[in-house]
């Protein structure tokens, strides 16, 4: 394949999505529009070039790509033939293939692409455009084609007449061009619409006009060029992807019980015979292994969870990590900064916070372990608290191997429990425990067998 620089036009604000936020920078399925797009051409791209305007830094700072993307800035946004002219440097000094391509598409195949430019290819064509024909055409550029079905113009909207209005092929806005020939073309269009902007579009028609090939390239399917200019269309889109995403997992081997209403996350790792349960949300950089179980309700969120897992129904997990075989909820409330070691419980309406449960420790119902070190085989009694906060500072909890929290034991950190040391129910610990020790009451003494 010959040499391809992708320019991504994302200078606009994106009006109609009314947010403070530029438009390109909002998420679908987990990942922001313009990441999509930059992860869409990664594979086949020579080069890589954004073209940025409103909240520009925010957009160029948001970009996580392998190759170097270069940036070109818009001040302001006079059309999208304007905006691929930002870039004029770049395409002066690249000879090769021009994808030009709109950051509010993020649906876009790869596969797609690459059959646009196989047909650009083939058909030596000065410029190829990708095509759709839609049941309601609303916003979009018409296609004007003539008897031989080659492109001689694309009419927006605004300029359109009557019977244009009535063409239901469109432009997506991806179109790929011979490099030298785009910059020609650029060099001669003017303002003179109803928009008064330099339009893209308009390059594309001097082409045609010149007798250069300029091809229409129907794409396949229709849901690819979702152009997301409002919430609406983000949630149709988010509505695309989540179902791509979930077919990936489940041709994997993960069992997704109800497709529709399970929320996976693009960049989300799921290991084979993993079950997923309905209303269960796994987002940003997620990881489960194999044959684990995530019931139904649950939300994880940048949190890994070993094999052979069991989360019950109704957890909420962030940015924690879960070893293998550990037993979760139901109803339990991890925050972030906990790690849970293999074979650990921690049980119904228990909450962690920046707290480690050791190897088969247990937590197993109704408590918070805040700013706690639990090490192995210990077991934590129900109602159990570990007091972190004195009002002004948090406290640390350190709690040692086998050891056995009644029910009810209020810790007031910082305090550290030695290994095998004990507490009676409803104790509450001001004081350091040794090893091997029990204590009880209120504040907890040191219980010694003989004295009592
Ligand atoms: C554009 C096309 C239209 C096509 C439609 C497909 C033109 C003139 N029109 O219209 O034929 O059917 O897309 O979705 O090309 N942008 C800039 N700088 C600018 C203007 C736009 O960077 O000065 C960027 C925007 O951020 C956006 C993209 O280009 O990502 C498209 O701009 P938009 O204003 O949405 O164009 P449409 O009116 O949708
Ligand atoms: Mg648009």
């Amino acid at each position: 394949m010959e040499k391809v620089l992708s320019l991504i036009l994302a200078a606009g604000k994106g009006t109609r999505m009314k947010s403070d936020l530029i438009k390109v920078l909002h998420n679908v399925g987990g990942k922001s529009m313009i990441q999509h797009v930059v992860d869409n051409v990664m594979d086949f791209s020579s080069r890589i070039a954004v073209v940025i305007g409103y909240q520009g830094e925010k957009v160029k700072k948001s970009i996580d790509s392998d190759k170097e993307v270069s940036f070109y800035y818009q001040e302001e946004q006079l059309g999208t033939g304007h905006a691929v002219l930002q870039a004029k440097k770049e395409l002066e000094e690249f000879d090769g293939t021009v994808l030009v391509l709109f950051g509010d598409t993020p649906l876009l195949r790869e596969e797609s692409l690459k059959r646009l430019f196989k047909k650009h290819q083939e058909e030596k064509a000065a410029c190829t455009v990708m095509t759709a024909i839609v049941e309601n055409p609303g916003s979009y550029g018409r296609i004007i084609r003539d008897d031989d079905n080659n492109l001689t113009a694309i009419v927006e909207e605004k300029d359109a007449s009557p019977a244009e209005k009535r063409i239901r092929e469109i432009n997506t806005g991806v179109c790929v061009f011979k490099s030298n020939l785009l910059l020609e073309a650029l060099d001669n269009i003017d303002n003179d619409n109803a928009q008064g902007e330099y339009y893209l579009t308009d390059a594309i028609a001097y082409l045609s006009q010149r007798n250069s090939k300029v091809l229409p390239l129907i794409i396949e399917d229709n849901r690819e060029i979702i152009g997301i200019n409002d919430r609406v269309n983000l949630a149709k889109a988010e509505k695309v992807i989540r179902e791509r995403t979930n077919i990936y997992h489940m041709n994997n081997g993960v069992t997704i019980i109800d497709p529709d209403n399970t929320y996976i996350d693009s960049l989300v790792e799921i290991g084979q015979d993993t079950v997923i349960y309905p209303y269960t949300y796994i987002e940003g950089n997620s990881k489960i292994a194999s044959n684990t179980i995530i019931a139904s309700h649950c939300r994880i969120v940048n949190s890994q969870i070993g094999n052979n897992a069991n989360i019950n129904d109704h957890c909420i997990i962030t940015d924690s990590s879960l070893k293998n075989r550990v037993n979760i909820g139901p109803f339990a409330y991890i925050r972030p900064g906990c790690m849970v070691e293999d074979d650990a419980k921690v049980g119904d309406f228990v909450e962690l916070k920046k707290a480690s449960i050791g190897v088969g420790t247990k937590v197993p119902h109704l408590s918070y372990v805040g700013d706690a070190n639990i090490g192995t085989g210990t077991n934590i009694g129900a109602g159990t608290i570990t007091a972190n906060y004195d009002g002004e500072n948090k406290h640390k909890t350190s709690i040692g191997n086998d050891v056995f929290i009644g029910s009810n034991t209020t810790l007031i950190a910082p305090v550290n429990v030695g290994n095998r040391g004990r507490t009676g129910a409803g104790s509450v610990v001001t004081k350091d425990i040794d090893e091997e020790t029990t204590v009880l009451g209120v504040p907890a003494r040191k219980y010694e067998k003989n004295k009592n």
